[in-house]
């Protein structure tokens, strides 16, 4: 059921963290051509003792890589890391085989990685539309066609084009800031907690969107506050606690491990 070891990513934290269920699941040739983004041993911080420490993940194209873990554990502060918007001090960062670490957040889109933050996703006094066109803005994309296709993708939102961010209700918002994100048709989505502070009924919603977004190709990288829900739909799943690779595995057997769910999920 579990071995020593990690999937191949060649870091120390990875090589100390335990893995549950098949490993060959994380090896497995994408079923999507696109690259895999990996995080290889990274160390960042806030400028005093690094809150996440020799931290190793994978994001492989068409699949859903959740991180659990803790609150405080660092999970935001790993995406902050991967997104060029916090500065690491070690470890790299790598698009496939292209290293680009702590290239900045503008580069980084460019490149097709794209950063949907927990907070201040939108720009609230902004109108719908004109959010989406800032999505593109970084690579002048063919914004008109595009907001055309999300607006299929998110029906809500066609009919707010004219209106400001902030009138929105929270889910509107959220799935507002999906699509600003998608507007650049990324290769990598990292997703902070996209359905944090919303109601069950509107949580069941983007999380759908969430998962139509994998089917379509990128890899999506996403720290959830609903871990059992992550875990669940998720092709492989991370731990992080105290600022480290505690466990990985596919989800559901993440969730089949009785310690991980007694200590960090309940129930
Ligand atoms: N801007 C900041 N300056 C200094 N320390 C910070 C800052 N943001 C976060 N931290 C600290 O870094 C650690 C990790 O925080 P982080 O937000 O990454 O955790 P998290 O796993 O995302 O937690 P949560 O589940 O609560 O969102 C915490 O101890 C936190 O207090
Ligand atoms: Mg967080």
């Amino acid at each position: 059921m579990s071995r020593e070891g990690g999937d191949g990513i060649g870091s120390t934290s990875a090589m100390s963290a335990r893995v549950v269920g098949n490993p060959a699941l994380a090896v497995a040739e994408p079923v999507v051509d696109g690259p895999t983004l990996s995080a290889d041993c990274l160390t960042i911080g806030y400028g005093g003792t690094p809150v996440v420490r020799e931290v190793s993940v994978r994001a492989r194209p068409g699949q859903l890589t959740a991180i659990v873990g803790p609150n405080g554990a660092g999970k935001s502060t790993l995406l902050k890391g991967m997104a060029g918007v916090l500065r690491c001090s070690s470890g790299r960062t790598l698009l496939g085989d292209d290293d680009v670490t702590n290239l900045t957040p503008e580069r980084l889109i460019r490149l097709g990685i794209s950063y949907v933050p927990q907070v201040s996703n939108v720009f609230a006094s902004l109108t719908v539309r004109e959010n989406l066109e800032m999505g593109a803005y970084i690579v002048r994309a063919n914004s008109k066609q595009r907001i055309e296709e999300l607006c299929s993708m998110f029906p809500d939102l066609k009919s707010s084009l004219h209106r400001p961010a902030r009138t929105l209700s929270g889910g509107q918002r959220m799935m507002l800031a999906l699509a600003r994100g998608l507007m650049v048709q990324p290769k990598v989505l990292l997703l902070d907690e996209p359905t944090a502070g919303l109601a069950p009924m509107v949580v069941e919603a983007v999380w759908e969107h969430v998962l139509a977004i994998k089917a379509s190709g990128p890899a999506v990288l996403v720290v959830e506050q609903n871990t059992r829900r992550s875990l669940r739909d998720a092709d492989w799943g991370y731990v992080l606690t105290n600022g480290r690779n505690n466990l990985e595995g596919p989800g559901p057997e993440l969730l089949a491990d009785k310690d991980l769910v007694r200590l960090y999920i309940g129930g």
